[in-house]
């Protein structure tokens, strides 16, 4: 017997005689090779984790995403944003380190209007969370701002800003749009947009308006094994001109 076949001669054995005695049978997944899931090991990621998991809809390898790009952008300049925060999990993910100001907009009473041509989800969806609980759950952290209401409209008090990071998770086409529409422009050089449900086959509106937008624009969209979508503003196209391209876009 040489040291490969052990674990397997263990295995058998272990399955031989203690788990199908209980009706059960053993059997070892292959170890993924490298372990690349450090949402089930970074320990600081995990104690986060355990305060946010049951206020979001975001999956652990998306939410260490954010982890990341909130690390990535600091430095930046600008500001941070979500639009679509339902709980408020993921905005406690972008807002808890402090050093940035987050503007977090949602309706706080479910999906606005939605296209059943593009959109699975309809209108009320996402209905069970209020105003005052998400303000609740943000309210320990500093530099968070809410905006109830449908976006767009409730983009005025930040039309002059710019911002390093959003994160857009509107689950919906004419949302996904409007927010690249309003945010794209207004990226600090190397600022980044991600959109957490562009892979997901229940969103199949999103996905086509993250494509639509970034057509004809210079930033192809990452799409990530997360099921998100990363775009990262060229830094050169802010410094030499934001003309007729960003008109083009909506500024
Ligand atoms: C999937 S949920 C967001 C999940 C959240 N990021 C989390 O951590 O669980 C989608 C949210 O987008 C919001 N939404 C969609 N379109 C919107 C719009 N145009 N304006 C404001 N909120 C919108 C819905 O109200 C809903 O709460």
């Amino acid at each position: 017997m040489n040291k490969s076949t052990m674990p397997s001669l263990f295995v058998r054995y272990l399955d031989r005689w203690v788990f199908r005695r209980f009706g059960y049978t053993l059997r070892l997944l292959p170890h993924p090779t490298p372990p690349l899931e450090p949402w089930w090991t970074d320990r600081e990621f995990l104690e986060l984790w355990g305060h946010v998991a049951d206020r979001t809809r975001v999956e652990p390898p998306s939410a260490y995403m954010l982890r990341q790009l909130v690390a990535h952008s600091r430095g930046l300049g600008g500001e941070i944003a979500e639009v679509g925060s339902y709980r408020g999990g993921s905005a406690y993910l972008l807002a808890v380190d402090g050093d940035r100001w987050v503007h977090v907009f949602d309706t706080f009473a479910g999906m606005p209007e939605t296209d059943p041509r593009w959109d699975h989800f309809r209108q009320g969806d996402f209905g069970d969370t209020s105003l005052q609980e998400v303000r609740d759950f943000l309210a320990p952290l500093p530099h968070v701002t809410l905006y109830p209401g449908v976006f767009p409209d409730t983009a005025g008090p930040i039309g002059d800003k710019r911002f390093g990071l959003v994160h857009v998770d509107v689950d919906i086409h004419q949302s996904v749009l409007e927010c690249c529409r309003f945010f794209y422009p207004r990226l600090v050089p190397g600022g980044i947009l991600v959109f957490d449900d562009y892979g997901f086959p229940k969103c199949p509106g999103a996905k086509k308006a993250v494509d639509e937008f970034f057509l004809d624009l210079p930033e192809t969209p990452l799409y990530t094994a997360s099921g998100q979508a990363i775009v990262v503003r060229r830094p050169w196209m802010g410094l030499i001109s934001t003309g007729s391209r960003d008109s083009d876009h909506g500024i």
